[in-house]
């Protein structure tokens, strides 16, 4: 295959609103020990790249500075050491950055196989949302069947696949959003009890329950003593995300003397290794689900890759529900 020497990409030109997204033109990147190049075809929108867009989250040093965590594709070339893909290969894979582009390198141990009967455009919602769901949800916070979850933020693309992940793994889920369309569709995705959190209290209606056994919160600020209160004893509360704010003042007597673990974590800073770890539990795990149809990805919207600005505007709006996907080529 013969490749350009430079593509379309997006570029974030400084710091603010959607509209610092520019189309640009960049060299095609190389891939280097154990990386395989992709030829793009969709890309995952996710809120971390309106963060790092507005400039309060900063890629790692090593990683590309154009925004763009998750892709789909065809395998363009392979770097040395790669011997798991080959060229022509559809794959899915989590990026370091640098998905809104038209190539993009990224470790082969990160990549996935697109799910058989599954296109390009809902592939590229998988990785980021699959890898953050399974590695907080059940690596880190250790869901069982049976137990009580509740997801805040049920509607966005972390939520929307926590719902169903929870669920096909026999949970009882519960789900904040906040609109009555969006608790519909949470309960259409398998949700017990979708909450509409401007109208009613999460935390009476889990301590009816007897308490939520984990939590996945995003939302942060004075929703963390609520969920403190609303767990069960020897809860898990896992933080992915500080929507209203990481800072708050919290009675930690609470978390002593029923037990409580308070726990969290961030995809993108880990190491190369851990996320490999992370991609073959998702694929041992996640991927039978979604070939047996327990689960797929709840797609809001497409733009093309000239308008990512629109995409950001679309995500800043809060009014999606599940993914928007950037189309590339
Ligand atoms: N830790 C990690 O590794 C990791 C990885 C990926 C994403 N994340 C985080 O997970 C969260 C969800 O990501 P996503 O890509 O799925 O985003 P998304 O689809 O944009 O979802 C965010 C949702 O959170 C709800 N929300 C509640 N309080 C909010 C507030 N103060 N400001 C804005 N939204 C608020 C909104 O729905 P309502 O109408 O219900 O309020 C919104 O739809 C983001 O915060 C992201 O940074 C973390």
């Amino acid at each position: 295959m013969s490749l350009p020497h430079t593509m379309r990409a997006v570029e974030i030109t400084a710091p603010g609103g959607p509209e610092v997204l520019n189309l640009c033109s960049r060299p095609v990147p190389e891939p280097g020990h154990g990386q395989i190049l992709i030829e793009v075809g969709w890309a995952g929108v996710n809120r971390p790249d309106a963060l790092q867009r507005a400039g309060s989250y900063a890629p790692p040093p090593t990683a590309s500075p154009l925004p763009g965590l998750e892709a789909s594709g065809r395998v363009a070339a392979l770097g040395p050491g790669v011997t798991e893909w080959k060229v022509g290969d559809e794959v899915c894979a989590l990026l370091p950055g640098g998905g809104y582009a038209e190539y993009v390198v990224t470790p082969a141990a990160h990549a996935l196989p697109v799910p058989a009967g599954m296109d390009l455009r809902e592939a590229a919602c998988l990785p980021e949302t699959c890898f953050t769901v399974w590695s907080n949800v059940v690596m880190r916070g250790g869901l069982k069947g049976g137990e009580r979850f509740l997801v805040h933020g049920g509607s966005s693309g972390i939520g929307t696949t926590a719902i169903q992940i929870a669920s096909a793994l026999g949970a009882r889920v519960f789900a904040t959003a906040g609109s009555a369309e969006k608790c519909a569709a949470c309960e259409s995705l398998g949700a017990e009890r979708a909450i509409n959190y401007r109208e009613e209290d999460f935390v009476e209606i889990l301590r009816a329950e007897g308490g939520a056994n984990l939590i996945l919160d995003m939302v942060g600020g004075g929703y963390i003593p609520r969920n403190l209160r609303s767990l069960a004893d020897d809860g898990r509360l896992v933080q992915i995300a500080f929507l209203q704010g990481p800072k708050v003042e919290v009675n930690f007597a609470e978390m002593m003397m029923r037990r409580l673990t308070i726990t969290g974590s961030t995809l993108r800073p880990q190491s190369d290794l851990a996320k490999a770890r992370i991609a073959a539990a998702v694929r041992a795990n996640v991927w039978p689900m979604i070939e047996a149809g327990r689960f797929a990805p709840v797609m809001d919207s497409e733009f093309p890759l000239e308008d990512a600005a629109g995409a950001h505007a679309r995500m800043e709006t809060s009014e999606h529900i599940g993914k928007i996907v950037l189309k590339v080529r």
